[in-house]
């Protein structure tokens, strides 16, 4: 071999070594390890390229379900990684104070200096982070600004109109996303960024969000090679970064409120107090950080969730019916406000057990969840898995595993929640994922989408222009649903605005 490598000219010799170091290191990977007998993609025995592929393809979450229903509970989707479906891994890994994944530091944004709650992966810190924000999304807090998201719902069901009398489609995959963003700005910021009151895609935050979820999804596996280049602090410094968007739409959202006279006691200010009461618990970019992380975690996932529900109820007449009754006769009761308020929204119980469906059905993040083994290793339904190891969790997978939720688990049946004890579904749902790094917004996205869903459902019909075709959507890590545009038209019960 030597010898054959010393007749070579140098580049072809270099070539030669190069490839045969990358294939001796892919053997190592694939077998010497703990998790060579773990079954899985043959990509995915000795790198991250099955996953980055899958991602790139845009539909992760099916591949992995597939693979489980072909090998059972443990899939190997990467040369270190495992996907567990086995019930006590809820429990035993996100449940459980472990350290997250190395995926999750790729959210230290705009590079390593700056670690915030997102990519903090040890679980005593990133409790101490979540504590320092906590209060900003306490439901307490969310409801003070209600008449102020009540505005933008107004705004939205004037665009509704607008569309009716100019005779076009309505393009609710567009106008959800519109919603998420403003919401986000009246209670984070006391301003909305103006995307509904528009009608477009101020600073292309929504393209540009879409485009951050693939780098972020992607580099997560390649994080030395996003610090070396993006990721570089020198080139932070620059603002070419494919995460500047958000910074910018902070950074403006955040002087603006400096200026705004009428700022509220909105998350900002619940955090900005938090720091001066505890200015040794709390650094000052932690609320920037804090900031930055609703902007890009709380729109798409508020959309994706809210156009499944309209999308699932037009597919399927016989719910859209019952919720229909059951807001009339609340109305017929007086027991609904023009904006229907979330008290009100919340004594509906067939809305309710729509809203729980959909979040099943199509959980806004179908990504792996992904944790590790800690010292000691860990048995989870009778496999051992080393320390080091990396377990994750698929929201997906869960969500649709027929023995949890029952064999017609991959249709929509929001009756499923409202027969007997549904408690054991119930600890298996983690949309909001689950344990210490449970989604802080939850209170707010269930707030605005039950709000949106009652008062639009309420007051307009909807169809498919074209009922033959299916919307389209894929999972770059956040699932994000387009295409399906409806005729609208206002029901007697539609307030006028
Ligand atoms: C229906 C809508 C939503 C869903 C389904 C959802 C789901 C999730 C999930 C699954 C996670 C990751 C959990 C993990 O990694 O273990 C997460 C994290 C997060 N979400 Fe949400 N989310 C939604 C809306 C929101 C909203 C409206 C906000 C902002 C107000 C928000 C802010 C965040 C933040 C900041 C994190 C990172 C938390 C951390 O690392 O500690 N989310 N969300």
């Amino acid at each position: 071999m030597r010898q054959m490598i010393a007749s070579m000219s140098t580049p072809l010799a270099l070539g030669v070594a190069l490839v045969a170091a990358v294939i001796v290191r892919a053997i190592i990977r694939r077998y010497v390890t703990p998790i060579r007998d773990v079954p899985g993609p043959f990509l995915g025995s000795f790198s991250s390229l099955w996953v980055v592929y899958q991602l790139w393809k845009g539909h992760l979450e099916a591949e992995t379900i597939s693979l489980h229903k072909k090998h059972g509970h443990f899939v190997r989707i990467r040369d270190n990684e495992v996907s567990v479906s086995h019930p006590d891994a809820v429990r035993q890994l996100l449940h459980a104070n472990i350290a997250k994944g190395p995926w999750y530091a790729i959210f230290s944004l705009p590079d390593y200096h700056y670690v915030n709650q997102m990519s903090e992966l040890d679980p005593k810190r990133h409790i101490e982070k979540s504590r320092n924000i906590a209060s900003g999304y306490a439901l307490s807090n969310i409801i003070k600004s209600e008449p102020y998201v009540d505005a933008v719902l107004e705004l939205f069901t004037k665009a509704m109109n607008e569309t009716i009398k100019a005779g076009k489609p309505f393009e609710f995959d567009k106008w959800f996303t519109f919603y998420a963003f403003d919401v986000l700005g009246e209670v984070t910021f006391s301003r909305s960024f103006g995307f509904v009151e528009t009608g477009t895609d101020v600073r292309n935050a929504i393209s540009n969000t879409r485009a951050l979820a693939l780098y972020i999804a992607v580099m997560g596996h390649y994080t030395w090679f996003h610090n070396l280049t993006l990721g570089n602090p020198l080139l932070s410094r620059l603002g070419i970064q494919p995460s500047s968007h958000i910074f910018d739409t902070c950074l403006a959202a955040i002087d603006a409120r400096k200026e705004n006279p009428d700022a509220r006691k909105d998350m900002m200010q619940q955090w900005l107090d938090t720091r001066a009461k505890y200015p040794d618990r709390m650094a000052e970019n932690e609320i920037f950080a804090a900031a930055v992380s609703n902007v890009g975690a709380g729109a798409d996932t508020v959309s994706a969730t809210v156009q499944s529900l309209f999308y699932c109820l037009i597919r399927s007449p016989q719910y859209l019916g019952r919720l229909r009754e059951e807001l009339d006769a609340a109305q017929a009761r007086g027991e609904l406000s023009p904006v229907v308020q979330y008290n009100e929204a919340q004594k509906l119980p067939f809305l309710q057990a729509c809203m729980k469906e959909i979040y099943r059905l199509y959980s806004a993040v179908p990504s792996p969840l992904p944790r590790v083994v800690p010292k000691g290793g860990m048995t989870i339904g009778g496999k051992y898995f080393a320390e080091g190891v990396i377990l994750s969790i698929n929201p997906w997978v869960y969500h649709r595993n027929p023995a949890l939720f029952g064999e017609d688990c991959d249709t929509f049946n929001p009756d499923r929640w409202l027969k007997g004890d549904n408690k054991t579904m119930d600890s298996f749902l983690i949309h909001w994922g689950a344990g210490y790094n449970r989604c802080p917004g939850r209170n707010l996205a269930h707030f605005e989408i039950t709000k949106l869903a009652a008062t639009l459902i309420r007051g307009f019909e909807f169809e498919l222009t074209d009922p033959k075709k299916e919307w389209e959507w894929n999972n770059n890590f956040t699932f994000v649903p387009w295409g399906w545009p409806c005729n609208i038209r206002r029901r007697s019960l539609a307030a006028d605005y």
